[in-house]
């Protein structure tokens, strides 16, 4: 079985999941930490890669290419964009789009040029995993109980959407849009490129709106962190069954 790569933007988001491996062994690439070692049994790599498209596109071809995953799951938190997509909820990616790609008028708004695409799906089966595992969460973690999963679209840009006037735009110009973000759409074109399997999944952390940063830092802490690594390892457990 090939590994997997675990990726999160901020130390935060990947916190919980590092005291969880066996026989940690750490490599420096491009200026981060690649944590090797075994998840309830399996071969993972856990890494952060920094935040917006740039540092999530560098970290996956490394993880691709010189450490050959086999499949990358990012997680992490998104602010909800969506009616009834709320804080603390959970929204896994069916497909993702860079919200500010725009190469007009030689390409169709959001394609990103030379793919014939804007939208990128995310690998059906595991997403199915990180729906389940996160439907799990919700059914048996009391912080979690109450929180609804999302399923569909996640766009990212290289902008933390902290004014309801940017969240407004964005809900209009992209009505499907469930959440938005700063690095999934990134890793999606880079396994698209080179052909490999990923999953997105985000607890919304705010609502994208003029509050956004409030209590951020806690909650990615505080709630985050643990619903990431409970989700990430149920999903495994799911892979095997
Ligand atoms: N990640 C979490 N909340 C976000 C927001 N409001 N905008 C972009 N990325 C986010």
């Amino acid at each position: 079985m090939t590994r997997l790569a675990i990726v999160g933007a901020m130390h935060e988001e990947i916190a919980a999941l590092r005291p969880c491996l066996e026989g940690l062994r750490s490599e420096r690439r491009a200026g981060r930490d690649f944590h090797f070692g075994r998840l309830d049994g399996h071969e993972v790599i856990l890494v952060r890669c920094g935040i917006g498209k740039v540092a999530a596109a560098t970290t996956a071809a490394v993880l691709l290419d010189a450490f050959d995953a086999g499949a990358l799951l990012f997680t992490g938190v998104a602010g909800g964009l969506a009616d009834g997509v709320r804080v603390g909820d959970i929204v896994v990616a069916s497909a993702l789009l860079q919200h500010d790609m725009n190469a007009e008028p030689l390409f169709p708004r959001w394609e990103v040029p030379l793919t014939g695409r804007a939208r990128f799906d995310a690998d059906p089966a595991w997403s199915a995993r990180l729906a389940q595992a996160s439907r799990t969460l919700a059914a048996t973690d009391t912080h979690a109980q109450g929180a609804t999963i999302h399923q569909g679209l996640v766009i990212s840009g290289d902008r933390f959407v902290a004014t309801r006037a940017e969240s407004d735009q964005l809900r209009a110009l992209l009505p499907d849009a469930l959440a938005v973000e700063m690095e999934g759409a990134a890793v999606a074109q880079v396994c698209h490129d080179f052909g490999r399997p990923f999953g997105v999944v985000r607890t919304i952390s705010d609502r994208a709106d003029d509050a956004a940063h409030g209590d951020f830092q806690r909650f990615v802490r505080d709630v985050a962190a643990p619903y990431s690594r409970d989700i990430v390892r149920a999903a495994l457990h799911l892979r095997d069954a």
